[in-house]
This record gives C-alpha cells, sequence and structure tokens, in this order.
C-alpha cells in the first residue's frame, strides 16, 4: 500500500482546466492504448477519445502534488446512468485507488440505478461493491466485457 493520498474531485467537461483534461487524455492513453493496447476497429468504436466526453461528469484522483493518478467518466443525462474510462496509473495501481474511487461514485451518484459494460477480469472485484452481471459476455475491442448494474 503506497502512502500517497488521493483526492477526488469530479467536473463538467466545460468546467475542466485545460491541465485536467491533458491528465485525463494522457492517463487515460497510458492504460487503455499502452498498458491494455485495446484493438482499434475501423468503425472508430474503440478510438480512445470518442466524442462522448462532452457529455460527461469526469471523476479525477490527484496526488498532492496534483499529478492525476485515477479518472472515470460519468454519463449523467441518461437513466440507468452509466459510467466508464475507469483507470488508474499503472505505477500506483492495486494500491487501493480503484477502490477508493469507486466509493466516490457513490457518494456523487446518491443509489441511482447505474450500469457499465466492465472489463471481465474485474467481474469478482465489483460484485463486492455490489455490482451484478446483467447479460452475456462479449468483446469489445479485443477485450472480454459483460454488462453489469447497480441499485438495480
Ligand atoms: C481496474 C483498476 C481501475 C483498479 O484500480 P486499482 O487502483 O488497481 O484497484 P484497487 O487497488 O483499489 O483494487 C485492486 C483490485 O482490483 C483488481 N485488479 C486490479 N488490477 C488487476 C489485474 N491486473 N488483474 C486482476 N485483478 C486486478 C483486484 O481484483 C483487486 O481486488 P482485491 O481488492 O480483491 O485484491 C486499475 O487496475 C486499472 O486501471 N486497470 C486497467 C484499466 C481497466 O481495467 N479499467 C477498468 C475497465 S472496466
Amino acid at each position: 500500500m503506497t502512502n500517497s493520498t488521493i483526492e477526488f474531485s469530479n467536473h463538467r467537461f466545460d468546467d475542466l482546466s485545460l491541465h485536467d483534461l491533458y491528465g485525463i487524455l494522457k492517463l487515460r492513453s497510458i492504460v487503455f492504448n499502452h498498458q491494455q493496447r485495446l484493438v482499434e476497429i475501423s468503425n472508430g468504436e474503440c478510438i480512445e477519445i470518442d466524442d462522448k466526453d462532452p457529455y460527461c461528469i469526469h471523476i479525477i484522483g490527484k496526488l498532492p502534488n496534483q499529478q492525476i493518478v485515477a479518472t472515470a467518466r460519468l454519463f449523467d443525462k441518461q437513466s440507468p446512468l452509466k459510467w466508464g474510462r475507469f483507470a488508474v496509473d499503472p505505477n500506483y495501481q492495486k494500491n487501493g485507488f480503484g477502490t477508493l474511487l469507486l466509493d466516490y461514485l457513490d457518494s456523487i451518484i446518491d443509489s441511482q440505478p447505474i450500469e457499465m459494460d466492465a472489463q471481465s477480469y474485474l467481474v469478482n472485484w465489483y460484485s463486492k461493491y455490489g455490482w451484478s452481471i446483467s447479460g452475456d459476455e462479449f468483446i469489445e475491442c479485443g477485450i472480454k466485457h459483460v454488462r453489469m448494474i447497480k441499485n438495480m
């Protein structure tokens, strides 16, 4: 466990600072494009910067030095809510930051129904935090996923 502390906040796209937007996109690029090497397919479905960010609330977790080490985005204008692009900096993974971000998500959605397309390798972990499988496994961006829901 790292001694680093993390502070979470959430922001509409238009309220993000340029520095924070850059930090979010850099972190997602490191995690999804480089660490996980998600496959880009020709219809653009797996392009990391997918034009949906302007319609989301962005959750960021910062270290005291202001480095963004955790992020996710929340589609809050729909029911159920949906979230995704959940990533922790590879240098800080498995130190509890992801769990803290799940707690933070709970605190801002206030028990509203929510869904996500979870990477299958994390199903057992999400299940410990109240998420349930809803549907069959499918392949997205070359990786196994399954729809999971909470508060429904
Ligand atoms: C998934 C992720 C956000 C979790 O954040 P984290 O800070 O590493 O998570 P925590 O340290 O709080 O919790 C670790 C838990 O995550 C799971 N986990 C994290 N990385 C894992 C890996 N590579 N393989 C298997 N399980 C993993 C473990 O099950 C662990 O559960 P435990 O509490 O029972 O030990 C982070 O590992 C990450 O960015 N992964 C790559 C991107 C990704 O998979 N995003 C989620 C898409 S649905």
